[in-house]
């Protein structure tokens, strides 16, 4: 199977940012823009603004995204959602195993691993992100942390469900710093990924696979990521939260 026919995802992580009026008023703004056809738009917005994001969306093109998931249905975890209360407001997709997860709040490969597990028994997408830090691309580890990573975070999985999962491939040096990765070191570590994927489950389910690059994507330099065979997406920060930059980076995604 060649890029064409994978599916083009391009998420906007919203982080820590917007209270639940601004988050209406952007998407009221975003709801707008043109979409290609073979592109989905979603929006991993903060837990709190889901009910009012996924109330806005209704009926768009645009869907609601989480930014973290508990394993667990229901029980004694304080501050956590689980993807059974995600699922009952149409969530669709959840960031899992985020750098800024796995530096500040002890996300580790095991935990990645769980959350996603989590994501799809409820029918939610996990994208589940990878990436190497600024030290370990200096000492030419990057291979080696993706490769841990990606085999911890899909450990147990069957073909099924590595089917319904996005990975996300995200320097955690290019993370909001600007500095994006060039096209060809992106393309280097998605294809990487992709061979890591069809070591595990068959060439068929790596072919399949939709890999998201994100870090200091933008309008200027989307397209270029983009074009890339292995790069069938983005997880874009910081220029998904005004519609006029995200609107430009869904259009070069065609
Ligand atoms: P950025 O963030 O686009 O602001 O670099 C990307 C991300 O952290 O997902």
């Amino acid at each position: 199977m060649n890029k064409e026919k994978r599916r083009v995802v391009i998420a906007g992580n919203w982080k820590m940012n917007k209270n639940a009026r601004e988050t209406r008023t952007v998407l009221e703004q975003m709801k707008n823009i043109s979409v290609p056809e073979k592109v989905d738009v979603v929006f991993c917005v903060p837990a709190i603004n889901i009910p009012v994001a996924a109330k806005e969306a209704a009926g768009s093109k645009i869907s609601i995204g989480a930014q973290n998931c508990h394993w667990e249905k229901s029980g004694a975890f304080t501050g956590e959602i689980s993807a059974d209360m995600l699922k009952y407001y149409g969530v669709g997709y959840s960031i899992v195993g985020h750098s800024e997860r796995r530096q500040y709040f002890g996300e580790s490969d095991e935990t990645v691993n769980k959350r996603a597990a989590a994501c799809l028994e409820n029918g939610i997408c996990p994208i589940i992100c990878v990436g190497e830090n600024l030290r370990q691309r200096e000492n030419g580890t990057t291979k080696d942390v993706i490769r841990q990573q990606v085999r911890g975070a899909v450990k147990g999985f069957t073909q099924r469900q590595m089917a319904g999962c996005i990975i996300a491939y995200e320097p955690v040096w290019a993370i909001g710093t600007g500095k994006t990765a060039t096209a060809r070191q992106a393309q280097e570590v998605c294809a990487y990924i992709r061979q890591l994927i069809s070591e595990i489950f068959g060439r068929q389910a790596a072919e399949g696979l939709t890999i998201q690059y994100g870090g200091s994507m933008n309008a200027e330099n989307a397209k270029q990521l983009l074009s890339m065979e292995d790069i069938d997406g983005g997880l874009i920060g910081g220029a998904s939260l005004k519609a006029e930059d995200f609107e430009k980076i869904v259009a070069s995604a065609q």
